[in-house]
């Protein structure tokens, strides 16, 4: 394990390196305690580099057998090699020169996931974003680009199967039962999208015609005996690729398509060129043992890796401040290929749910960061929810300013000028700005300023002289080293609604402009009259969820109320019974604190019945509606002083009211809704199939519940509804007879299936109350369970961390000190995943002062620990700041 040096990279201080590597080739000789790496690298100096600058490769870990230059050994005195680090001294008179380097690695101990590794007896790599180093010395970066061949060597029986980037290239036996592979990838590439595949799996093959008519040869690569549970997989891969040539005119480029499910895997897929991996657990699935959401995070990381290629891959990163550019850009389209796969409206308000729910508390609490940062000190810490989906969201934002088709000229663009390059957010922006001719400077402040900007807004009407007007204030928080802010470009999708759910007419406007529904706020204040405005409107804002920020809106309750029953905008008709759902709750979580028993308006549990029973609606998005704020977004809109036990019993309150006021349409609603037909993983069937879960919930709530949660489980025949009456019961009916049988039932039933047993985990990490953290330390000891694996820590662990709120938060720090304690234990062998799992306690500053003070003790308890890895150190340092 790699410890802190304290080192921190600017994005100031990028400048291109004084050599390129043109040429890589690689020899692998396969052996779990001692893989042989033979790198032949062609090394040639920039331009204008005087022939006395010393070449510095990164390594890290590493053991160097042999170093020599175009065939010759060099002596000690032409080189200093350490572990990390490895620099020729030697003058290199030739501007061109073969630089061989052999080393030695244990894959078999290599606990960290990073560089070449053991995953059930196959070998397998992860290199972003500094995982290569970990293999050979490297100008490990992403601006060095480089043409592979590799060449895999190993014992047939053990590995039969070998593969690496781009295409195949010859294959033959060797002595002693070894046999080898050769793979020759054409397009230049950086080092962190190498990949090596070795070992016995089972294959499921296809094909794809490419819109020019090129034959490519698909392959997924599983666990033997698998092979099945990947097919709803290989058919989101091929439509993946016809809706990339179809929506930007994207086609493959290699004659082979190859994709590995590995078990052990730190995040959740790996883009390496013509050789994805994946995490198992988003590869895998029917409908004994995944759920809809399974499937749907399937098809959107299978899409997302696939059109990585593009975006990334053939034009990629010129440093890792820009990993937003491939990034965000490639969330955006694997979100546009979703909403067309499925519902789009749906799609929207998924997004927009997930993003409050994790972008908005790091955007507000101390790890906040530009979607583009100015500086890091462990690069892996930045695969965050700000790179990713705010990334999405400001690349949707140009779409919205410039209007679909130019936006899709400037992708056009870009493909053009930058394939082939490793580029900036800057050239990003530019190819927007010469398609459109608009001026994107102000914008570009969303790569480069962090925090949820507000925007504070009231309106008045005049009947006598028609004038209705927007008062428009923006401010952006301050955000660690960022005190003062810039103003923003907002694009603020709007309507004005009228008495008949119709547009209302305005005859013209002043004060910002507005164009195609979006006013463009981009000063500080802006006072927008409409004229000719004879009735009063409803004012619909931030449609379709525009602009990732925050509203503050006097509005009345009347207007909220038929916004969430006629806005024409279907997201910003769930955002209007959202914003109802989260008022009520937060007035409820003040009457508990004052000793008052919560109490809810009928009209608005009559609302929800409505709602649910509007057939005009998809089934789908009426579940969503259903689905009350959680927890932590309560605990967001408050912002401070939180007190997790309060706002768990206004939000239990509000359940059992709109429960207790819909019982007889919710039951008649739920039992029409059994589904007969044969499993479909379709959106419409995973869309009825959640309004009948949803329904259960609330039903459950009511007498009988508890078994009639245990019939849904019983009678379950797909494992979506399986899991949703399991969760019914052990989170609704903690510790009744009924929750004990079916948790022991499903343990029993899938002892031997660790992605199944990873949502038994789950569902009792997310178990509310105090008792659940000693629960939670007993399944540590289960046989299914171990910290060596990602996805089960994250399961048990993570859950508990991230998506328990009264557990977790336990008044008396029990949560934290044992969260303090596996983070540091997760850490011995896998810095990453502990980094990760400790920023559940990113917004501990918002508790109220007892648990903040706890929280803090466990904080400085992982801090003060020895030799805290850099990934660990980062992270618990700015937590603290
Ligand atoms: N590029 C991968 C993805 O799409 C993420 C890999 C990140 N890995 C890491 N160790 N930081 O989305
Ligand atoms: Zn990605």
């Amino acid at each position: 394990m790699r410890t802190d040096t304290g080192q921190v990279f600017r994005l100031e201080d990028y400048r291109p390196n004084d050599y390129l590597i043109p040429q890589t080739s690689l020899t692998f000789r396969l052996s779990p305690e001692a893989t042989r790496v033979t790198a032949v690298l062609t090394i040639e100096r920039r331009d204008g580099v005087a022939a006395s600058a010393p070449l510095v490769l990164d390594g890290d870990g590493l053991t160097l057998l042999r170093v020599a230059i175009d065939g010759r050994d060099l002596a000690p005195a032409d080189f200093l090699a350490t572990p990390d680090l490895l620099t020729i001294v030697k003058p290199l008179a030739a501007s061109r020169f073969q630089l061989v380097l052999e080393t030695e690695l244990a894959p078999a101990r290599n606990e960290a996931l990073m560089g070449l590794y053991r995953s059930s007896n196959v070998y397998c790599t992860q290199c972003e974003a500094e995982g290569f180093r970990r293999i050979t010395y490297f100008l490990d970066r992403p601006d060095i680009l480089s043409v592979y061949t590799v060449r895999i060597e190993a014992p047939r029986h053990e590995a039969p199967l070998l593969l690496s980037n781009g295409n195949p290239a010859g294959s033959g036996d060797l002595d002693e039962g070894w046999h080898y592979a050769v793979w020759h990838d054409p397009f230049p590439k950086p080092s962190y999208l190498f990949a090596l595949v070795a070992g016995a799996l089972g294959k499921l093959a296809d094909s794809f015609t490419t819109m020019s008519g090129r034959e490519v040869e698909l392959g997924i690569y599983v666990e033997p005996g698998k092979e099945k549970l990947a097919g709803y997989a290989m058919d989101a891969l091929k439509r993946s690729m016809r809706w990339d040539e179809e929506a930007f005119g994207r086609e493959y480029d290699l004659d082979v398509f190859n994709i590995v499910a590995v078990s052990d895997f730190n995040m959740g897929a790996m883009e390496n060129k013509g050789l994805n991996i994946f995490n198992d657990k988003y590869v895998l699935a029917d409908e004994e043992t995944a759920t809809d959401a399974d499937f749907a995070n399937i098809e959107a990381i299978i899409a997302h890796e696939y059109f990585h290629n593009w975006t990334g891959n053939r034009i990629t990163c010129r440093d890792w401040f820009q990993l937003c550019l491939k990034e965000g850009l490639t969330v955006f389209r694997d979100h546009e290929f979703s909403a067309d796969q499925r519902s789009r409206a749906v799609k929207r308000i998924a997004e927009v749910r997930t993003l409050r729910a994790h972008q908005f508390p790091e955007d507000q609490g101390p790890l906040a960061h530009p979607v583009r940062p100015r500086r890091y000190r462990e690069i892996n810490n930045f695969y965050t929810a700000t790179v990713y989906e705010k990334g999405s969201e400001v690349v949707r934002m140009i779409r919205t300013i410039v209007g679909a088709e130019t936006f899709r000229a400037g992708m056009d663009l870009y493909f053009e000028r930058h394939d082939g390059h490793a580029a900036t957010i800057e050239d990003f922006i530019k190819v927007f700005e010469d398609v459109s001719g608009r001026d994107l400077s102000q914008f570009s402040l969303w790569y480069h300023q962090a925090g949820t900007p507000n925007l504070t807004i009231s309106s008045t009407h005049s009947p006598a002289s028609g004038e209705f007007t927007l008062e428009i204030e923006q401010s952006v928080p301050p955000t660690p080293s960022e005190s003062r802010k810039r103003l923003m470009h907002i694009p603020l999708a709007f309507g004005l609604v009228g008495v008949d759910g119709k547009p209302v007419a305005y005859r013209g406007f002043e004060g910002a402009s507005v164009e195609n529904g979006v006013i463009h706020i981009r000063k500080r204040r802006h006072m927008v009259r409409f004229s000719g405005v004879a009735e009063r409107p409803s004012l619909s804002l931030n449609r379709g969820f525009s602009a990732p920020v925050t509203l503050s809106v006097e509005q009345k309750a009347d207007d909220q109320f038929f916004l969430a029953g006629h806005d024409s905008d279907a997201f910003s008709r769930w955002q209007a019974f959202n914003t109802l759902l989260t008022d009520a709750l937060i007035a409820a979580f003040r009457q508990i604190l004052g000793g008052e028993q919560p109490g809810f308006a009928a009209r608005l549990t009559g609302l929800a019945g409505k709602i649910a029973g509007d057939e005009t609606l998809e089934p789908a998005y009426r579940a969503l509606a259903l689905a009350l704020p959680g927890e932590a977004d309560i605990a967001r809109d408050l912002g401070k002083n939180i007190d997790p036990d309060a706002i768990f019993e206004g939000r239990e309150a509000l359940a059992r009211a709109i429960a207790g006021a819909n019982r007889e349409m919710f039951s008649e609603l739920y039992d029409r809704l059994v589904d007969t037909d044969a499993f479909s993983p379709d959106a419409a069937s995973a869309g009825r199939r959640a309004l009948r879960n949803i329904l259960l919930d609330y039903l459950s709530l009511l007498p009988k519940g508890a078994a009639l949660a245990a019939w849904h489980f019983q009678s379950a025949t797909n494992m979506t509804d399986r899991a949703a009456a399991l969760t019914v019961l052990a989170l609704r009916h903690s510790g009744s007879p009924e929750a004990v049988k079916a948790l022991a039932d499903f343990e029993a039933k899938y002892a031997r299936d660790a992605l199944v047993m990873d949502k038994w985990f789950q569902i009792q990490a997310s178990v509310p109350g105090p008792r659940t953290v000693e629960a939670v330390r007993v399944l540590t000891g289960h046989p299914a369970f171990s910290m060596a694996n990602p996805n089960r820590v994250r399961s048990l662990i993570g859950t508990f961390a991230s998506a328990n709120q009264t557990g977790f938060h336990r008044a008396d720090g029990e949560g934290y000190r044992f969260f303090a304690e596996t983070v540091l234990q997760v850490e011995k062998r896998n810095p990453q995943v502990a980094a990760r799992l400790a920023t559940a306690l990113r917004s501990w500053r918002s508790l109220e002062p007892g648990r903040q003070a706890k929280a803090r003790e466990a904080l400085l308890s992982i801090a003060n620990a020895e030799n805290l890895s850099a990934d660990l150190r980062d992270i618990v340092e700015r937590t603290l700041a």
